[in-house]
């Protein structure tokens, strides 16, 4: 084939016609009749193919027998108006080069439509269906404007260890890391001795780079990490996974108000960048999947997210108990929310983003700020339509005193975590910060329903294929 650069299909489509161009690909559908084939190719840069027109004299019938679906193709011709319906390009075919075949017996893709549960068992042809090409686009392009909009704020992109000996979260549901042999583990004392292991300590994935944000947002003022997160918790529901990726920017000498307006801010930047930036495929979802996507993503856009403390919260909940509503599970104060409490306040009764604040200290973390009436910390969920808390985030105790007094309480090990306690023992300051998971954002930008449609890799309990 005539050496020429190849164009991508996206920028193809925007092309004048009268060119010689060079196109790769593989195969959507192939269709037409004796004299002429139609081909639509695709390669992964737009959820658009081009069409390829070939005059069936000019081919060998052996060639075109092996265009399929799933063929990968490279197309040199001449891009010219298209007559038919749809883009203003096509390319008129003068040499077609097949680069790999595609067996249409054993090809799992075929043109009618497949479920995403079993897309989900075909790892490598699912990353190749419009949907994941969309998904897989807007997810590249949301991680894009989540370091942008961090270093146009004067951030610093700090990489926080994925092998850890501290559970910042307190909630015991970490995966170890070991290179013990598990058949015959070393005690002592029946415990496990694990200072023959690997680190000369127990240790684990994190669950959270916060902790080790925390130096260093006192340290060089603004930091954010970006990246992937454990949590070996055994919910099997739409929105957690094994393996996440969580963004947690730490900022010192902010306190709580200033962690809210950060939080609006940044998602209402990544939701205006998909929405610039990504409309495509934002259209194609809208279409196949969700018919309110657009719609809810300009949504928040245009609304104050409404603030509300816990206490406020629990109120709304058991009213709207008393005048009917039923919840699976039972509201008071105290207990955590469950995802259609978030739900209720956000889609029924506020009927925008909400911040929830102020929580019963009892079911929040240890480094949480304490507020003066002894019984609450300064937390903050932010709670989206259709997905439920997206954000979860607080002031951080500045107090030495308060904080080792907290950890006592939680029964947690101080030795284990005097490295972090320094930064209350020398020079503190108030600061705060936030985790956003990247695949909740990702559901709410996308409107899918299932977190693993938004991740290439899901890992969920039971399943870590591929
Ligand atoms: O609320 P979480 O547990 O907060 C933290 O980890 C804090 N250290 C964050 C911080 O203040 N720096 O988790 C933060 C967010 C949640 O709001 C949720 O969006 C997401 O992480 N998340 C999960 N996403 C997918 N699967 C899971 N199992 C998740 N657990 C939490
Ligand atoms: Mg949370």
């Amino acid at each position: 084939m005539e050496t020429i650069k190849r164009t991508k299909v996206k920028d193809l489509l925007k092309s004048e016609p009268g060119q010689d161009v060079l196109a790769k690909g593989w195969v959507r559908t192939k269709r037409g009749n004796k004299q002429i084939k139609f081909i639509s190719l695709n390669d992964g840069s737009t959820i658009y193919n081009i069409q390829i027109v070939a005059d069936t004299s000019k081919f060998e019938e052996s060639l075109l027998q092996k265009i399929t679906t799933g063929s990968s193709l490279a197309v040199r011709g001449k891009l010219v108006e298209s007559v038919g319906s749809g883009q203003a390009v096509e390319i008129q075919a003068a040499e077609i080069e097949v680069l790999g075949e595609c067996d249409p017996v054993r090809y799992p893709l075929q043109k009618k439509d497949t479920s995403l549960e079993y897309l989900r068992t075909v790892a490598h042809l699912r990353l190749r269906t419009n949907t994941f090409g969309a998904i897989l686009r807007i997810r590249h392009n949301m991680a894009f404007a989540i370091h942008k909009f961090f270093n146009d704020n004067g951030f610093v992109y700090l990489n926080t260890p994925l092998i850890t000996e501290s559970d910042a979260e307190g909630a015991g549901d970490m995966f170890e890391v070991t290179t013990l042999d598990l058949t015959k583990v070393p005690m002592k004392d029946g415990v496990i001795d694990y200072s023959q292991d690997f680190f000369g300590k127990r240790t684990s994935l994190t669950v959270s780079g916060q902790l080790e944000g925390e130096l260093g947002a006192t340290a060089v003022g603004e930091i954010y990490t970006f990246g992937p997160t454990f949590r070996a918790e055994n919910s099997n529901t739409p929105r957690h996974l094994a393996e996440f990726w969580m963004i947690e920017p730490e900022m010192a000498f902010y306190d709580i108000a200033d962690n809210m307006a950060l939080a609006e801010e940044f998602v209402k930047y990544l939701v205006q960048y998909a929405l610039d930036n990504c409309m495509d495929d934002l259209k194609f979802l809208n279409d196949k999947y969700d018919n309110g996507l657009i719609e809810r993503l300009h949504s928040v856009l245009g609304v104050q997210f409404q603030r509300v403390t816990y206490t406020e919260a629990v109120d709304i909940l058991e009213e709207a108990v008393r005048n009917g509503h039923k919840f699976e599970f039972p509201v008071h104060w105290g207990t955590d929310f469950q995802s259609e409490h978030e739900r209720f306040l956000v889609e029924q009764h506020f009927g925008k983003p909400v911040i929830l604040t102020d929580f019963p200290k009892d079911i929040k973390a240890f480094y949480m700020k304490q507020n003066e009436d002894g019984k609450t910390v300064r937390g903050m969920d932010v709670l989206f339509p259709k997905i439920g808390e997206i954000i979860g985030g607080s002031e951080r105790e500045a107090s030495l005193e308060k904080l080792e007094k907290r950890i006592d309480e939680m029964h947690m090990s101080r030795k284990n975590l005097e490295w972090y306690i320094d930064t209350r023992r020398f020079g503190t300051v108030p600061h705060s910060g936030f985790g956003l998971g990247f695949e909740r954002l990702l559901l709410f930008v996308t409107g899918m329903a299932n977190i693993r449609d938004v991740i290439p890799f899901p890992r969920t309990p039971k399943n870590a294929e591929f």
